[in-house]
């Protein structure tokens, strides 16, 4: 059997989530705008996910948004809440996901200000660099939960109470930390956040923008008026119904989930310390206790992957989305790693359903082809 150690990329729809979702692919097909017996069936399911999906984070339904992942929730935070400011000035973190930093680009090509957080080379913002940036008027401040690439977790609670200070709201994408660590909006202390369905076990192509109600935000999408207007379109109620029942079992069992991530994470760390021709990117560092990026000397990422894949291990060069495009990886470039170091990263991410021998299995592996 294959060994499937990239879940950060994607993760196996749960058969509980599949069961959630199937009557709703099947059975009711009513539009959930309308307002007839069909279309209210479909607007209870969709009633009921929002609720579950409020649970993970510890908000309110009205405060979640439905979108079509987390690529469109990062858009319309940013987008959305800088077409709704007088402030056309962003502060973005050069690591976070290409579908923050893209936007953001493209928003500094129309014209806004966008300013870059420095960060160390394990990834990290510090509080002061971030105060600093906030010196000035910003329509809102841009900075990842948990890396997708190391796994590094900011102290957003810190830089979040220096953002509510300076009056500046802060979007956090945790797309990547949301049912791999505890995430509450409001301990968090974030304005603005992302999630995604199908990183928790849940279908592709669903996510959602969680909002406080202060946020002055405006679509980037107009139409139907659905989802009190901020995303308009016809609901994937299928889908939106699996994110429901991923998030609910996200919630349920993320102990036992982080427990025996851990486990293995640990493990994997282990191994890759008595090998000296690993480097281990932010070491050392609080992450994600399922992810893991590392370069083995002599071996530039793409191979690398290519030669496990070949002997039937998956594993990714960095971001699934940069894989192919022959450059490094953004994220250890902002770290300032040198180029060819950063040409050599792989990244591990575990999920639900490995097994410590698949780790040995990764480690004998990793030994065979040590240079
Ligand atoms: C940190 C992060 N944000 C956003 C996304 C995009 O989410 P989606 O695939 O749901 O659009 C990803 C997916 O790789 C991610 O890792």
């Amino acid at each position: 059997m294959p060994i499937y150690l990239d879940n950060n990329a994607t993760t196996q729809l749960d058969a509980r989530v599949l069961e959630a979702m199937t009557p709703w692919l099947s059975g009711p097909f009513g539009n959930p705008s309308s307002v007839h017996r069909f279309g209210r069936l479909a607007r209870g399911a969709i009633d009921t996910a929002r609720q579950q999906v409020a649970t993970l984070v510890g908000v309110s339904p009205d405060q979640i948004t439905f979108t079509s992942g987390g690529t469109e929730a990062n858009n319309i935070a940013l987008q959305g809440v800088l077409s709704a400011s007088p402030v056309k000035r962003l502060v973005v973190s050069p690591t976070d996901h290409p579908c923050v930093v893209e936007p953001a680009e493209m928003l500094a090509e129309r014209g806004a200000e966008v300013d870059w957080l420095p960060v160390t080379n394990h990834g990290v913002v510090s509080a002061a660099d971030f105060a600093a940036s906030l010196s000035k008027p910003a329509a809102l401040v841009s900075i990842m939960l948990a890396n997708n690439e190391t796994g590094l977790i900011q102290d957003i609670p810190t830089l979040a109470a220096i953002a509510r200070e300076s009056g500046v709201p802060l979007h956090c994408d945790a797309v990547q930390a949301a049912g791999k660590i505890p995430v509450s909006f409001s301990e968090l202390g974030v304005q603005l956040m992302s999630l995604s369905a199908h990183k928790i076990y849940g279908p592709k192509g669903v996510g959602a923008l969680v909002l406080d109600k202060a946020v002055d935000i405006k679509p980037i999408v107009q139409g139907g008026g659905q989802e009190r207007g901020l995303r308009a379109g016809t609901e994937n109620v299928a889908a939106i119904a699996g994110f429901g029942a991923a998030a609910e079992l996200a919630l349920a069992e993320l102990e036992e989930r982080r427990a025996a991530s851990q486990a293995l994470i640990d493990q994997l760390d282990t191994g890759l310390a008595t090998m000296p021709q690993i480097t281990v990117f932010a070491d050392g560092e609080t992450r994600l206790p399922n992810t893991r990026q590392f370069a083995l000397a002599g071996w530039e990422g793409e191979a690398l992957l290519m030669e496990l894949d070949r002997r039937g291990i998956a594993v990714s060069s960095g971001s699934a989305c940069h894989s192919g495009t022959g450059e490094p990886s953004h994220v250890l470039m902002a770290m300032g790693i040198d180029r060819d170091v950063a040409y050599g990263a792989i990244r591990v991410s575990l999920g639900v359903h490995n097994t410590s021998a698949e780790i040995d299995t990764l480690l004998q592996t990793l030994q065979e082809l040590a240079r």
